[in-house]
């Protein structure tokens, strides 16, 4: 648990403005109180994530999920709670501070600000050195020779490093940080009991995360020496594989046009983007990795791949469909004609128009798998034909869209000159592969019982007033999932005036044990106040229907075990009777009682 003041967390709560933290991950539009969009944690055509500003909440009612500012951005960066905090505090500009005991919490914290702060230093540092010094003239001259412009030499904050072997630390040590900060950092090396800068006489690409703060550096040789590109060690901070290049300045674009092309290298993004394709990241060689995809699923599930055509940027591809299963993402490929990459394409004769009429073919995953397979089957010989066949099932194992997977099939038919039965065999085969994989869906399916629960909690909320009586009168027993009594007891808590409703932050046990269901439930009070408050006494009446069946049938299986005792057949009948009068009651529609 963090050791953050309650009050420091409230005040960045306060802070907050949760449609500006909601809509780089989703287009927000107004409708009534609040806002709604597609939902970013689970794949739909028609928005049904709403987000209330006032309460700063948000809820999804497709796939349930829901919670607070916090929870918000602890999903979407897949990062713990206090951290969630910390980032939201940067945003707003909320200086934390933290309890008695504390301390080891705000020096990781305090250290590692200042290890960001460093790299941001450093990055302006290696831009204004590109710019101006006479040193760097190799580097000016390289990135003309490129034809890269001053527009998005900028955007991405190339840079230079001084060939010298210290310059960098000295300038770091002047701004007051220390060796240890510069090696944290991944700015310095050691060497024989010397510290070095460990970039030098390079080309500078910093890498950002998808807020476009610095985390590492990618430095390549103007020459043809080895390594090309030298990166920085994985650290605390920054591990290659988690991020994709150029995402920081791509997000915007990637959700406005609900697609993303990624790309291997630093000098394809800034190419395709100087080109006019600014929704474009770079995976940073070839191997794509499952961090990577999520990285990019969080702002569209449309991923077009356009890596090089050479062997590993084909395998990358390959893999990619292994690593999106059960990711709930499209994958397209974009085919880069051989012996090039999107860079040669967009900085070409055509410009960025190659590039585009490219895309406008792409292929899905799978159909360039199949056509993959097929072109390097020798498909005149039988033997040839049952090789590429046995290629087909596992690429077709990996579809999850029933009706592509359909289309290739027959164009598979079509080649290997199959016939029906084999066809079906294949059919089979792949559809009992795809059960396991993509067969769950985030989806949650609501009891009819759970789901009256929910609703008439919501409608307590609503309707405060009314719902005293039944709430006074209510046990836990009326409900039947954890989470919904735990929900019962903070309405009630609420209702009694006890907790006072302070808004999202009122974390009483109930509360926090009722978890996402709170913001469920306020937000459908919302929408619950265009309801009469009818539904709520038919609601109340259902769930104790509900509870006496269920105290019903405890009762008689007691009794199959114990027909002797007689407390509890008189029970039993004074429970028929009351279930008889609701039934009427609900039946008459009118609850005055
Ligand atoms: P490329 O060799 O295709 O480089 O590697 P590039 O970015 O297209 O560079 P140019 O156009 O030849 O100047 C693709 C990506 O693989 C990573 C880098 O992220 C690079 O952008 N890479 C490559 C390394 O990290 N280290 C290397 O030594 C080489
Ligand atoms: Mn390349």
């Amino acid at each position: 648990m963090a050791l953050i003041k309650q009050s420091s967390i409230r005040a960045v709560l306060d802070a907050c403005d949760m449609v500006e933290i909601v809509s780089p991950f989703t287009e927000l539009k107004k409708t009534g109180a609040s806002f709604m969009g597609r939902c970013p944690f689970h794949n739909e055509k028609t928005p049904s994530f709403s987000v209330d500003a006032a309460q700063k909440l948000y809820y999804c009612f497709g796939c349930g999920e829901g919670g607070n500012a916090f929870t918000f951005i602890q999903k979407m960066e897949g990062v713990e709670f206090a951290e969630a905090v910390g980032a939201l505090a940067d945003k707003y500009g909320v200086s934390l501070e933290f309890k008695q005991g504390g301390a080891g919490q705000e020096e990781k914290f305090r250290r590692r600000e200042r290890v960001l702060s460093l790299l941001d230093q450093a990055a302006s540092y290696y831009a204004r050195y590109l710019h101006d010094s006479p040193r760097a003239e190799t580097g000016r001259g390289y990135l003309k020779q490129r034809g890269f412009a001053g527009e998005v030499i900028r955007q991405y904050r190339l840079g230079f490093s001084p060939p010298g072997g210290q310059a960098l630390l000295r300038a770091a040590a002047g701004k007051g940080f220390s060796l240890e900060e510069l090696l944290a950092a991944g700015l310095a090396t050691r060497k024989s009991g010397r510290a070095y800068d460990r970039f030098r006489g390079r080309l500078m690409f910093p890498f950002t995360d998808h807020r476009g703060r610095v985390l590492g550096f990618g430095a390549r040789v103007l020459d043809d020496s080895k390594p090309k590109y030298l990166n920085s060690p994985d650290s605390d901070l920054y591990h290659k594989g988690n991020l994709v290049f150029g995402l920081g300045n791509a997000r915007r674009d990637i959700v406005r046009q609900d697609r993303a092309y990624v790309v291997e290298g630093y000098t394809d993004v800034m190419a395709l983007s100087q080109a006019g394709t600014k929704n474009v990241v770079a995976s940073m060689g070839t191997a794509l990795t499952g961090r990577q995809l999520r990285e990019i699923a969080r702002f569209t599930r449309n991923l077009f791949l356009a890596f090089d055509a050479d062997a590993a940027g084909q395998k990358a591809m390959l893999r990619a469909q292994e690593l999106a299963k059960g990711m709930d993402v499209s994958l397209w490929v974009v085919r880069i004609p051989s012996g090039q990459d999107p860079a040669d394409l967009a900085m070409g004769p055509q410009g960025g128009e190659a590039f585009t009429r490219l895309a406008a073919e792409a292929a899905t995953l799978l159909e360039y798998h199949v056509q993959e397979t097929l072109s390097r089957s020798d498909l005149d010989s039988a033997s040839g034909r049952k090789k590429a066949l046995a290629a087909l099932e596992k690429v077709l194992s990996g579809a999850v869209d029933a009706v592509e997977l359909d289309e290739q099939l027959r164009i598979i038919a079509g080649r290997l000159r199959l016939d029906a039965e084999n066809v079906a065999y294949l059919v089979k085969t792949v559809s009992h592969a795809s059960a396991g994989g993509k067969g769950e869906t985030r989806q949650r399916v609501l009891t009819h019982q759970e789901s009256n629960e929910r609703s008439f909690l919501s409608l307590c909320l609503a309707y405060p007033g009314e719902a005293r009586r039944y709430l006074q009168d209510m046990t836990d027993a009326y409900f039947t999932t954890e989470q919904t009594r735990a929900a019962f007891r903070w309405v009630r808590e609420t209702n009694e005036g006890q907790s006072g409703g302070t808004g999202p932050a009122s974390l009483t046990a109930a509360a926090s044990a009722a978890g996402s269901l709170l913001p469920e439930l306020k937000i459908r009070a919302q929408a619950g106040r265009d309801l009469s408050s009818g539904a709520l006494h038919e609601l109340y009446f259902r769930l104790s229907e509900a509870s006496i069946n269920r105290r019903i049938s405890d009762l008689k299986e007691k009794l199959s075990r114990d027909d002797n005792n007689s407390e509890s057949f008189k029970d039993l009948c004074r429970l028929e009777a009351r279930r008889r009068e609701i039934i009427e009651l609900i039946q008459s529609g009118s609850y005055e009682v």
